[in-house]
């Protein structure tokens, strides 16, 4: 058996892209890659591009290829896709297995078969898409083949996306172009309209993760930090308490929540029973965030709580999805090409 190779799933995300064979990740690198300006010429792809981030010559970009979820630059995403299937293909090929690719969720067909044709070129591969959230639940284990309604919310890097599931497929959902990114630039205006200081995205989100939160904590945090001042130019220090962060996200969190009471307004009053009693699961980097479970519960009275593999699960789910079993009954459910 060790000859086959195997079906893969990939999660193409805006920060990450993670690839997995059997419901386990096998490969995860950074959706980024090293463009020399003058030739157009990519010099290097996923973490070694990411490693050169911030550190470059003029003559080097390091380019995000995805925005938003979805894709901004076509042939780079081709390049970095052929680039990572490589590092875990096996030498061997006996037969042409399957790629499932997860896509957000309310995408346009154009940006869909984006995403499909990049794959199709770069992997050579038959290539079907999932929706993320209906890979996550995959992911998650959630019990979405019963007539009993399941929520979940992936809070990724570029957007999040709010679903109900029920019988293998999606019943409502939504999908509002705000992540960590748009969480990172929310505490980069914070700072700057209130303190004068400008810092880059990398600093935000390191304040975020280290003492961000969203909703005031019973615990008060701080961070220290370098900006540059934004009158004279020159570096200055600021530090910034958990309270404050909680303001600066404040705006960009309750774009997540809305989308998340329009999603269960409009799902059938019986699976919004069925989500009160079982919660709504979280995943996504966001899910990380102190508190957002908090924040959802107290804005909408249904309880939410972080799954075990936030980072993972859609991955996970996108090559769960191809099993036998599952994708007979899901395929009537996946979106076109
Ligand atoms: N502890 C944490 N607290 C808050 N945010 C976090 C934490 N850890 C990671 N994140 C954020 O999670 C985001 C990345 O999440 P994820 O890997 O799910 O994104 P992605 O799948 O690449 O993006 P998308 O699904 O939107 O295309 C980043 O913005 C990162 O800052
Ligand atoms: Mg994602």
């Amino acid at each position: 058996m060790a000859l086959f190779s195997k079906d893969l799933g990939i999660d193409l995300g805006t920060i990450r892209t993670r690839i997995s064979e059997d419901g386990q990740v096998i490969l995860q690198e950074p959706t980024v890659v090293a463009i020399a300006v003058d030739e157009l010429k990519i010099v290097a792809l996923g973490q070694e591009a990411q490693d050169m981030h911030g550190r470059v010559p003029e003559s080097l970009e390091v380019a995000y290829p995805l925005q938003n979820g979805v894709i901004a630059d076509y042939e780079v995403t081709e390049k970095l896709l052929e680039y990572l299937i490589k590092k875990v293909s096996s030498p061997v090929r006996v037969f042409r297995p399957r790629v499932m690719m997860s896509v957000p969720y309310g995408v346009t067909s154009v940006e869909r078969r984006a995403v499909h044709e990049a794959a199709l070129e770069a992997i050579k591969r038959d290539v079907f898409l999932i929706q993320q959230p209906m890979a996550a639940a995959l992911g998650v284990d959630l019990p979405f083949h019963t007539p009993t309604g399941n929520m979940i919310i992936c809070l990724g890097g570029g957007a999040s996306q709010a679903a109900v599931l029920a019988m293998y497929g999606i019943v409502s959902a939504e999908t509002v172009r705000t992540g960590g990114l748009q969480l990172d630039d929310a505490i980069m205006t914070y700072i700057r309209r209130k303190c004068g200081l400008i810092i880059a995205q990398p600093t935000a989100e390191r304040i975020k993760i280290g003492i961000g939160a969203a909703v005031p904590p019973d615990e008060e945090q701080s961070i220290e930090f370098q900006g540059q001042d934004s009158v004279t130019g020159l570096p200055r220090p600021l530090t910034l308490t958990t309270g404050e962060i909680v303001e600066a996200l404040g705006e960009p969190l309750s774009q997540i929540v809305e989308a998340t009471r329009r999603v269960l307004e409009k799902t059938p009053p019986e699976l919004v029973s069925d989500i009160i009693d079982r919660g709504i699961a979280l995943c996504g980097g966001g899910a990380l965030l102190d508190g957002i479970d908090k924040l959802l519960t107290k804005e909408l009275g249904v309880p939410a709580y972080l799954v075990d593999n936030p980072m993972t699960c859609v991955a996970e789910g996108t090559s769960l999805s191809m099993q036998p079993g599952v994708y007979a009954k899901i395929k009537r459910n996946l979106p076109p090409v």
